[in-house]
């Protein structure tokens, strides 16, 4: 069928000459090699288009969400379907006025954006706000004006369910916050967990302390129940938790030179980052994307130095959208991870190896199993981020 259609395809001008025949003997005699030549590349050119990985980004913009949704951008390896919004870093409202926002920035409003939930699965309205780490606008108090661009008329939930029902198998979905509408999804359609491809979750603190306090990453504090929900829905799932976006730091000029020893809550030695800043190549370079984010990124800096004794940003969103990018850069164990949804561990995540046999039925017994990134590249991870935003398309 497809030699046949070589015929439909007009010969090149510089050929029609001296046209170089396949033999008859191949069953289709008298295709011009110029054609095979075309035929061939416009194929190869479809099967990149197909080994492009469709992905979903759920997310709270949020500093680090605005530089992972940067890189997706960025990435030939990925086509972005669309953003989906959710509470964390901003309330629901303002995450989707800064989706739209940060599309319009970089020229690409051609991407849907769809609100996601305003309160927890159990329909929570007290929620956890970091603007302490984020600004009080989500992207480093910069008073950026309204985005003219509305929001898609979908719930978050229903444009994944949608989407998981369009490409089966095919789509992935990148969740840089609370996990609230991905259970909404799975309440919505029983089935998705099986339609999606994969979930990719910045998410758990995987035997280290959390951020939140010593037991509980953020977004999973954020919404516990929905987390738990999620982690256990039988989903192709990978979970990126602070033991390995914790060494993936974007560095500060004159990034503290202290050791573990000084700095209790640092996980390695700063010294071989006090050179060669990354933000300050950012602030060098003239692409679009750096431009912006260097304008927004001083109070998160400042955080992460009040907080953690350095002079550098946690790359957790960024970390997680190459997960998925580029899944080689990562390790990953597999095990069932359940979620504390009260008292005062509430939000840890509790991963089981499943290699030992318990005497008694525990709530880990027969749960589905997900991948849990243990080792990360994380030198390779910078510098591929680096290199998608230092540049312009
Ligand atoms: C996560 O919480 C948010 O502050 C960040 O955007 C990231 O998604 C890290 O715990
Ligand atoms: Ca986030």
């Amino acid at each position: 069928m497809f030699f046949r259609l070589l015929f439909l395809l007009p010969e090149f001008p510089w050929s029609t000459r001296d046209p170089i025949q396949y033999p008859d003997s191949w069953g289709y005699p008298g295709v011009p090699v110029s054609r095979v030549v075309v035929a061939l590349w416009l194929g190869s050119m479809a099967a990149a288009e197909g080994e492009r990985k469709k992905v979903i980004i759920d997310t709270d913009p949020g500093i680090d969400d605005a530089m992972a949704i940067f890189v997706a951008l960025r990435s030939p390896e990925l086509q972005l379907l669309g953003l989906t919004t959710t509470f964390g870093n901003v309330h629901t409202a303002l995450a989707t006025r800064n989706a739209l926002h940060l599309l319009e920035a970089v020229g690409r409003t051609d991407i849907p954006v769809a609100e996601g939930s305003h309160v927890t699965i159990k329909k929570a309205a007290k929620l956890r706000i970091a603007s302490f780490v984020h600004g009080a606008d989500g992207l480093g108090n910069q008073d950026f004006p309204p985005p003219a661009a509305k929001p898609v008329d979908q719930s978050a939930a229903a444009f994944m369910v949608e989407q998981a029902n369009l490409y089966p198998g095919q789509v992935t979905v990148v969740a840089l916050g609370p996990l609230t509408n991905l259970a909404l999804a799975i309440e919505l359609d029983p089935s998705f967990p099986k339609k999606i491809g994969q979930i990719i979750i910045l998410g758990g603190a995987y035997s280290i302390n959390g951020n939140v306090n010593p037991a509980a990453e953020a977004n999973i504090f954020g919404d516990p129940d929905a987390a738990d929900m999620v982690f256990t829905c039988g989903a192709d799932i990978l979970a990126v938790g602070l033991n390995v976006t914790h060494q993936v730091v974007l560095t500060g000029s004159a990034f503290c030179n202290v050791t573990i020893s000084e700095a209790p809550f640092l996980h390695f030695d700063t010294s071989p980052f006090v050179t060669d800043a990354d933000r300050e190549k950012l602030e060098q370079c003239d692409s679009k994307y750096a431009r912006y984010l260097c304008k927004i990124m001083g109070i998160y800096f400042d955080y992460h130095k009040d907080a953690y004794f350095i002079k550098g940003v946690y790359l957790h969103d960024p970390t997680t959208v190459i997960a998925a990018v580029n899944p080689s850069l990562l390790t990953c164990t597999e095990g069932v991870v359940r979620v504390q949804t009260v008292g005062i561990t509430k939000g840890l995540t509790i991963f089981d190896n499943t290699k030992k046999r318990y005497g008694e039925i525990t709530a880990w017994s027969g749960m589905p199993t997900v991948k849990v990134a243990v080792t990360v590249d994380a030198p390779a991870v910078v510098d591929l981020m680096m290199q998608r935003l230092m540049t312009d398309d």
